[in-house]
């Protein structure tokens, strides 16, 4: 099993995948990972529809991935398509919003989506996470009620060809600090030599 930071290595969003079908006990596993993550208030807001009818499939990436969002149409090569959605009325949720301003609702759906992907890049599935589709067609085509906000599609598949593992990100320098917003290890000094952001 590879350690866990190898595997957050490798994972790499997948935009071309096989016909292969994807077994359902995989599906399933990914499910699990997801249902056991953290949320605000264990109020546990994630829901997922998995759509793997070929018929439905196509009809709703005809339908979510048209005019502006034609470019994400890569999605329906996928032989799942895992529709992420968080339930918006649930009580927490709502007093978070309103006298926070943090949406806990998406944080939590955050968190179970990544251990959906993670789970399924160790069994070897490719996935991509996707904003950029029709919510209103999601919601049409499966008939989703209000009280859910549709907030991802993850296509998952067995990959056709895999980006290379390094994938650009910034430097930790610039993400993280110790102590004060800028602040690099004991030191205080931003290490990358670059005007700390503020
Ligand atoms: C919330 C979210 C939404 C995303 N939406 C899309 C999308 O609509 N289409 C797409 O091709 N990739 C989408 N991505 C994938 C990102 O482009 C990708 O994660 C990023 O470029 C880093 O590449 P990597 O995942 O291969 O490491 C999305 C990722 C996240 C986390």
């Amino acid at each position: 099993m590879p350690a866990f930071i190898d595997l957050v290595r490798s994972r790499r969003s997948i935009r071309r995948f096989l016909a292969q079908p994807v077994e359902d006990e995989k599906i399933s596993a990914c499910l699990e990972a997801a249902r056991l993550a953290p949320s605000a208030h264990n109020a546990q807001p994630w829901r997922f529809v998995v759509v793997d009818d070929p018929e439905l499939k196509d009809r709703l990436c005809l339908a979510a991935f048209t005019g502006l969002y034609r470019v994400s149409r890569f999605a329906a090569q996928a032989p799942v398509i895992v529709v992420a959605l968080a339930r918006k009325d649930i009580v927490v949720h709502f007093v978070g919003r309103r006298i926070q301003s943090t949406a806990y609702h998406l944080i939590d759906l955050g968190i179970a989506g990544e251990h959906f992907v993670l789970q399924a890049e160790e069994l070897g599935l490719g996935t991509c996470w996707m904003g950029w589709f029709s919510r209103r067609a999601v919601r049409r085509v499966l008939g989703l009620p209000r009280r859910f906000k549709v907030v991802a599609m993850i296509p998952v598949g067995y990959p056709a060809s895999r980006p290379p593992s390094a994938t650009v990100r910034k430097a930790l320098s610039e993400v993280a600090w110790w102590n004060r917003v800028g602040g690099n290890g004991r030191s205080g000094e931003c290490g990358n030599g670059r005007t700390p952001e503020r």
